[in-house]
């Protein structure tokens, strides 16, 4: 297994940390659509505190502007009276939530012990390498694809398992590699 795992997509793709909170910044403030706002009052009524609501209000902070900028962190933080760098505390713990912008499809390969015992690595490499020669955690050109190492995903019995965004793939090989890759469109 290589040391790339686990480690969050701005450092693997080697982008440099800015900002008040050393997270990168998209340059512009932010506030949350309608729908996630609907989505968000939702979300307060099943929660004693609004600070018990943070890493769900995470979640969709990134599936709205599909990563945590600088700016979404001060935007969750203002909307659930927590501080920013509390706020960014949480987001450093979780390598779930993306640091830096990542392509449409972000294909997180597993390189854990089941995985790396049936082909992981070959994977791994292989599909960084289909994808026209991107380095771990780089974004294609097109802004199609993010390819980046990640630890254990529960799907061990179907080794080597992918995840692209939320969905799971199992025995992803070398030999099905172009299809699986065909298949994200
Ligand atoms: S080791 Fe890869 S899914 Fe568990």
């Amino acid at each position: 297994m290589s040391g790339g795992a686990n480690v969050p997509v701005a450092e693997q793709a080697g982008l440099p940390r800015t900002g008040e909170h050393g997270a990168l910044s998209c340059g512009k403030a932010l506030s949350f659509s309608k729908e996630a706002r609907a989505e968000l009052d939702r979300l307060l009524t099943r929660y004693p505190t609004k600070q018990a609501a943070l890493l769900p209000t995470l979640w969709l902070a990134q599936k709205e502007w599909g990563w945590i900028s600088r700016e979404a962190v001060d935007a969750v933080a203002s909307l659930l009276g927590l501080a920013p760098a509390f706020v960014w505390g949480v987001v450093t713990f979780y390598t779930m939530y993306n640091r830096a912008p990542v392509g449409k499809h972000l294909i997180q390969v597993c390189t854990s012990i089941s995985c790396h015992l049936n082909g992981a690595e070959e994977v791994f490499h292989e599909c960084k390498k289909r994808l026209g020669g991107l380095k771990t955690g780089e974004t294609s050109k097109d802004g199609k694809y993010t390819v980046i190492e990640v630890e254990c995903l529960a799907q061990c019995d179907k080794a080597p398992a992918v995840m692209v965004n939320d969905d799971d793939y199992a025995v992803i090989t070398k030999d099905n590699l172009d299809a699986f890759l065909k298949g994200l469109g």
